[in-house]
């Protein structure tokens, strides 16, 4: 495969070219160690006790069994763990999850709500106790019925406004030559990142020290010191590594109730989350039910584009998944209306997952512009070209780059689109009928404000200190190049130390934002560094540092539509008589901005495409009405695309760069996933001629 590499690197800079991970070697060996395995003297081990009912009150944990048994240490739970602090808002903006915020009161609001933590010498010993432990509930009838028939659901803003709205709905579908009116549904879906929650903590020198696996020091640590009502000198949280977030690994439970035992019992205590556990206490997408009506002149041009959509949330804490984020974005309308929803419902709160919103609306959206084009009688690239947008079609402004017809020009070629018979079901292969589909992408490009510090060490070498996280993505190695580069040195002559809060204050890995929020403060720093060594000088033996600090520079970017944009395509094969559906090969090519370093990048993007067939085939949490719980919440009951199921998945990008942005970069951390779904959902049609907007796409949907 090639890859087209691009941007303003200067002909010597090492951005843009492939390199692999500077940390591979030492994860491969074993070397680098995870949060739940890096060694302490005296640890102690924590297990968190679940809820077994959904709604109700605890009236009784029973702590005096469970204390006598071997190597038992103590029993958190209400009615004797510290009070928190929970009326603050962090720095993102949002209140804490109560779900995170243990053993505060009895109430208990969903299946799976921590009610006590164990804590024993050995984790066997505390997952014995655990279980032995009997708490009674008084139980509540509980509600988990998800329905956009409900009387109770909301519009609610979440980081997006709930509504926009312009024109004449009613009048504009009314003149309209075509209409698509279609409800779309997406499932609960978990993210099941490979490493799963862990945190040790210990109090250290009047330090409270936490090594954890999250998406940000700065925000674990941020929310500890609120939370526990410390001084912002006295927590430092360190994660090294990572093995996955995909915005699932933020404060939690289990460095909380960490954290608890620890000032309790006066020693180190470690809390890891089970498989099954994180099924109900980290977090996970909402289901959602959308309603898209589109109306079209006869040439395909968009008179009427509505996109209302509903998730769920939980009692105790407000989650919108802001689905309509692509059609705020992707085609403008003479009516033009969005809107997010959400109803409270006895179940845990849902979180970001991977593309949170764009993800699940991208599937509704394009989905209905290929049933729009359908009608039209248009190809369904050559009806996304007749919409694009000359500024954005909410906002109003200026785009920061699009490229997205430079995206389905070059991924149509590549794809070989132009031979493309527009019939559905007319292509059979044996038992197979064969389709193929597109679809757009889009996900927005932000930064958060972040410091960074570069040291010019004596020996000639450079250390880069800054709170990055690397969940797995090759951010560590990103930021070496960008630190080579602005440093006008060799790579070899560069380290890069992160996953330490107390380097200072940090954007997180989210919201496809990380890279570019490190990158821009250690091009800052690095920058400044280097015009001080040109000027001349010795470099003592504590070396020279400079520090950056990128929030007032964020605050002066210009404001514009700012995305990340692509184009998916993806063949399906479908057995009529067992309902299989089979992806044969997929094609993303994105305008993501600068791409820093090709080989993490594609990793990266395939493994959102790869995601992007999980969601439209596999991936479904069944939720029990009886229990309020999921049947089958760990990986042998929910089903994630396996390898056998992942054909060659090719991804790669156009010429694009952010024109504000110091490096050029914009993000590509979730816009591999945003559209591939419905180019999945596309092509099945087109195989069959039936179409499935109701994800995932089973067999026996199929049948
Ligand atoms: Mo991502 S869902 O913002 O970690």
């Amino acid at each position: 495969m090639t890859t087209a590499t691009t941007g303003a690197a200067t002909p010597t800079g090492v951005v843009g070219t492939a390199h692999t991970r500077v940390e591979g070697r030492d994860k491969v060996t074993g070397a680098a160690r995870y949060a739940g395995e890096i060694p302490f003297a005296g640890l102690a081990h924590g297990w968190l006790v679940l809820s077994t009912v959904a709604r109700g009150r605890i009236l009784s944990v029973g702590t005096g069994p469970v204390l006598s048994m071997p190597g038992v240490l103590a029993v958190l739970h209400h009615g004797n763990a510290p009070r928190l602090t929970t009326d603050y808002v962090g720095m993102l903006g949002v209140p804490p999850d109560p779900t995170a915020a243990v053993f505060q009161d009895d109430r208990v609001p969903h299946a799976g709500w921590p009610v006590a933590l164990v804590v024993a010498e050995t984790p066997e010993q505390a997952r014995e106790a655990a279980e032995a432990l009997v708490v009674t509930y008084e139980r509540e009838p509980h509600d988990i019925v998800f329905s956009d028939a409900r009387p109770d659901t909301y519009p609610a803003d979440g980081h997006l406004p709930a509504l926009t709205e312009k024109g004449d709905m009613e009048a504009e579908l009314a003149a309209s030559a075509h209409v698509v009116d279609e409800e779309y549904t997406t499932p609960e879906e978990h993210h099941a990142m490979m490493e799963p929650h862990a945190a040790t903590a210990r109090w250290d020198g009047g330090r409270l020290d936490v090594v954890d696996s999250n998406q940000g020091t700065t925000w674990v640590a941020d929310e500890l010191v609120r939370m526990f009502s410390l001084d912002a000198s006295a927590v430092r949280v360190r994660s090294e590594h990572v093995g996955g977030g995909f915005g699932s690994k933020r404060l939690r439970a289990h460095q909380v109730s960490a954290v608890m035992a620890a000032t309790l019992l006066r020693r180190p205590v470690r809390v890891v989350l089970t498989r099954r556990q994180m099924f109900s206490l980290s977090g996970y997408r909402s289901p959602t039910t959308q309603r898209i009506r589109l109306g079209a002149d006869p040439d395909g041009r968009l008179r009427a584009l509505e996109h209302r959509s509903l998730n769920q949330t939980s009692t105790v804490w407000e989650f919108v998944e802001p689905s309509t984020g692509v059609a705020r974005v992707l085609y403008d309308a003479d009516a033009h209306r969005t809107e997010n929803r959400v109803v409270r419902l006895d179940v845990p709160s849902p979180t970001w997952m991977r593309a949170p919103g764009e993800a699940p609306g991208s599937f509704a959206m394009e989905a209905a512009l290929d049933e729009l084009a359908e009608k039209c009688g248009l190809d369904p690239i050559e009806l996304r070209l007749r919409n694009e947008p000359e500024r954005g079609p909410v906002s109003g402004l200026e785009f920061a780059g699009r490229n997205l017809a430079a995206c389905f020009r070059e991924g149509a070629r590549r794809f070989g689109w132009a031979d493309r018979d527009p019939r559905p079901g007319v292509r059979r292969e044996g038992r197979w009928l064969l389709g193929t589909g597109t679809a757009a992408a889009s996900f927005p490009v932000g930064a958060l404000p972040s410091t960074a510090a570069v040291t010019a060490e004596p020996d000639g070498t450079f250390t880069v200190r800054i709170a990055a996280a690397d969940i797995g993505t090759g951010a560590r190695t990103a930021l070496t190049l960008v630190a080579a580069d602005a440093l006008r040195v060799p790579i070899v002559r560069v380290r890069v130390r992160i996953g330490d809060s107390d380097f200072g204050p940090a954007g997180i890995a989210g919201g496809s934002m990380g890279t570019r929020s490190w990158a821009w403060a250690v091009t800052a720093a690095a920058g400044e560094l280097r015009e001080r060594l040109a000027a001349g000088g010795t470099v003592p033996p504590e070396g020279i540092t400079v520090r950056s600090d990128t929030t007032a520079a964020l605050g002066a970017l210009a404001r514009k539509e700012r995305h990340s944009y692509g184009a998916q395509f993806a063949e399906a094969a479908v057995d009529v008589t067992t309902g299989e559906v089979r992806v044969r090969r997929m094609l993303g090519v994105f305008a993501a901005g600068r791409i820093v370093n090709p080989l993490t990048a594609r990793n990266q993007l395939v493994g959102g495409m790869t995601w992007g067939i999980s969601m439209a085939l596999h991936e479904e949490a069944v939720r029990d009405g009886a229990s309020g719980g999921l049947y089958g919440g760990d990986l042998a009951g929910y089903h994630v695309a396996s390898h056998a199921d992942v054909p060659a998945i090719e991804a790669d990008w156009v010429d694009d760069q952010d024109p504000d942005d110091p490096v050029g970069i914009k993000g590509i951390g979730e816009v591999g996933i945003v559209g591939a779904a419905a180019a999945v959902a596309n092509a099945v049609w087109h195989a069959t001629g039936v179409r499935h907007r109701c994800l995932p796409i089973r067999p026996d949907r199929v049948l």
